[in-house]
C-alpha cells in the first residue's frame, strides 16, 4: 500500500492544532504507521527542500520549519499521496478551499500548517529523511477492511 510523509509544521504545534490535523487523518481513514514530535535542523530543512533553493521564499521557509517542534507522520492507504495533498488543500491559505486544512486553518502564504509529498517518489525519498525504517510499524488496524478498497488491496 502507498505511503506518504505528512508533517504539522511549527505554526500548527504553536496553534495547538496537532490533535484536529491528526483527526482530519484519522477521520479519512488513512493507516498512521509513523508518528513522532521532532526539530527540523539547518541541515534536515536544506535537504527536504533542495528543490526550492534559490527561490525568493527559500531563506524564510527554511527559517520557518526549522522555528519550533513538528509532528511528522508516515500514513499509508491506497492513493494516500493524491489524498493527502487533496486534504492539505492548495499551498498558500489565503487560496486554499474551505474543507481543506489549510483553507479551513490558516488565511497565511509561508505560514500553511502542514506538510504532504507531492508524488509516490517525493513520500519515499522524504520518508527516508524523517523516519529510521524501524520506526515504521507495519500492523493491522481492526476496522480497516471497511476502509481500503478491496479491490485494491
Ligand atoms: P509543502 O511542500 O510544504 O507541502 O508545500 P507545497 O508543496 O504546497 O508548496 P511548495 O511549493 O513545495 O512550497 C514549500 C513551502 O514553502 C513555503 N512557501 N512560501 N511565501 C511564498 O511565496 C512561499 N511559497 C512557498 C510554504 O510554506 C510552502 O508550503
Ligand atoms: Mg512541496
Amino acid at each position: 500500500m502507498e505511503r506518504t510523509l505528512v508533517f504539522v509544521k511549527p505554526d500548527g504545534v504553536q496553534r495547538r492544532l496537532i490533535g484536529r490535523i491528526v483527526a482530519r487523518f484519522e477521520d479519512k481513514g488513512l493507516r498512521i504507521v509513523g508518528m513522532k514530535m521532532m526539530r527540523v535542523d539547518a541541515a534536515l530543512a536544506e535537504r527536504h527542500y533542495a528543490e526550492h533553493k534559490g527561490k525568493p521564499f527559500y531563506a524564510g521557509l527554511l527559517k520557518f520549519v526549522t522555528a519550533g517542534p513538528i509532528v511528522a507522520m508516515v500514513l499509508e492507504g491506497n492513493d494516500v499521496v493524491r489524498i493527502a495533498r487533496q486534504m492539505l488543500g492548495k499551498t498558500f491559505g489565503l487560496e486554499a478551499e474551505p474543507g481543506t486544512i489549510r483553507g479551513d486553518f490558516g488565511a497565511a502564504r509561508t505560514y500553511n500548517l502542514v506538510h504532504g509529498s507531492d508524488s509516490p517518489e517525493s513520500a519515499r525519498r522524504e520518508i527516508a529523511l524523517y523516519f529510521r525504517p524501524e520506526e515504521i510499524l507495519d500492523y493491522a488496524r481492526s476496522g480497516d477492511e471497511w476502509n481500503f478498497d478491496a479491490a485494491k488491496e
